[in-house]
């Protein structure tokens, strides 16, 4: 079965209109969770070129680097640190415009310029985070924390 993702052009709402159906179709049939976040780190990476995208997973009292997209990152993260840490905590979406103005953001990169950290959420616990990072200055919005929280629960965890 080939595999092959159809990039979308347009606005971003749209590019995560097509984007969508060919996640769910990823994901169905699959029950391996790295399988599934890996495929979905890089169905979003294709299709938007981001910087880093990827996930951290909760295991015991961290984050813990989960399947990814982009340069090496760091491998742990505690409750409260860094974007990554403070969704956690906060069991909130978390859009920073500018990385260095969030006080205790974690640069894995030198090159990210802004972010969005969206928790996943099963029984009221946050599980994971989905962690995108741009090059770009302020371009995460409203959009893509609807469609990433969409594109979360997807992911059967
Ligand atoms: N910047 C994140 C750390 C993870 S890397 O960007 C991949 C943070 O502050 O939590």
């Amino acid at each position: 079965m080939a595999e092959d993702l159809n990039i979308a052009k347009g606005s971003k709402e749209e590019q995560y209109k097509a984007l969508l159906p060919q996640i769910e179709g990823l994901l169905t049939g699959e029950t391996d969770l790295v399988a599934n976040m890996a495929n979905v780190a890089a169905a979003l990476k294709e299709q938007f070129g981001w910087l880093w995208i990827g996930f951290y997973v909760v295991k015991q009292d961290e984050l813990v680097l989960g399947p990814f997209q982009g340069p090496v990152a760091c491998t742990r993260i505690r409750k409260g640190r860094g974007v990554c840490g403070t969704s956690w905590a906060e069991a909130k979406t978390l859009i920073v415009p500018d990385v260095e103005k969030f006080p205790g953001h974690i640069a894995c990169s030198s090159l990210s310029r802004s972010e969005i950290v969206v928790p996943v959420i099963k029984d009221n616990e946050v599980v994971a985070v989905l962690d995108a990072d741009s090059a770009e200055i302020d371009l995460y919005d409203e959009t893509d924390k609807k469609f990433l929280e969409e594109i979360v629960k997807l992911i059967n965890f």
